[in-house]
């Protein structure tokens, strides 16, 4: 009996582990189809089968017949955005502001950022938006003075969160500016020399308020999150005169 059992036991094993073959060999299987698929969408996709290059990018993919081409500067923070696995939800690109401030040269001196929340009314304010820099873009030289056109407007106050990347936050205090932050010709002198080197997790806020401001991205580019009491572009004045111009003119 007990050999009857133990036969049927062993069977019953036998058979059992032919299962668990069979499934291991059809989820190798899967696995396999699954990577060729893969490699199959990937090819259509130069977003997707770069995605952990560091993206690079030249000036000149920025600009048709001489003037600032939105979508590829839209295009190309998407491609930051899928190397840093950052979220890019539907309406991401609708939502996506880029700017070259007129300077012509968007892969040195430019921005790109959504604006999430910009409220105020009678006694309160606050802001959320996401920054976006390509790998050693700079985010120009400039401060937020009070009134402007927006004369109800708070005086901007800001910090910036790092979520990907690296940004060194430039304002007030002793110059300490790493070697590897080259400030570009085309956006000239800066009025402020200390730097903040902010990884993902440090949060930097404004030095006094009204005080001059600049960034610098690391070599990977830097996602960030910015909050304040409340923004208003006419408020915005920028060190560089040609960014200057183009920022107010487009209010
Ligand atoms: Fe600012």
């Amino acid at each position: 009996m007990n050999e009857t059992i133990l036969t049927r036991r062993n069977l019953l094993g036998t058979a059992v582990a032919g299962i668990v073959a069979a499934a291991a060999g059809t989820a190798e299987a899967q696995e396999r189809q699954r990577r060729r698929e893969g490699g199959a969408r990937s090819q259509g996709d130069p977003f997707e089968r770069r995605e952990r290059i560091v993206p690079s990018f030249g000036n000149a993919q920025f600009y048709k017949d001489g003037k600032f081409d939105e979508n590829a500067a839209k295009d190309a923070v998407i491609a930051l955005c899928r190397y840093h696995r950052y979220p890019v939800f539907p309406d991401f690109k609708e939502k996506l502001w880029v700017s070259d401030y007129g300077i012509g040269k968007f892969t040195e001196v430019g921005l790109a950022a959504i604006m999430v929340a910009n409220n105020r009314r009678e006694g309160s304010s606050y802001m959320l938006q996401e920054l976006f820099l390509l790998p050693n873009q700079m985010l120009p030289e400039h401060w937020h003075v009070k009134g402007g056109a927006d004369k109800d407007g708070p005086q901007k106050d800001e910090g910036w969160f790092v979520r990907y990347g690296r940004s060194y936050v430039i304002g007030e205090g002793e110059p300490n500016l790493p070697p590897e932050i080259a400030v570009p010709a085309s956006h000239g002198d800066v009025t402020v020399k200390h730097a903040v080197v902010a990884d993902p997790g440090t949060f930097v806020p404004l030095g006094p308020l009204g005080s001059h401001h600049w960034q610098f991205a690391g070599k990977e580019g830097v996602i960030l999150s910015e909050v304040a009491n409340y923004h208003s572009n006419a408020c915005v004045r920028h060190q560089n005169k040609t960014a200057n111009d183009t920022f107010l003119k487009g209010i």
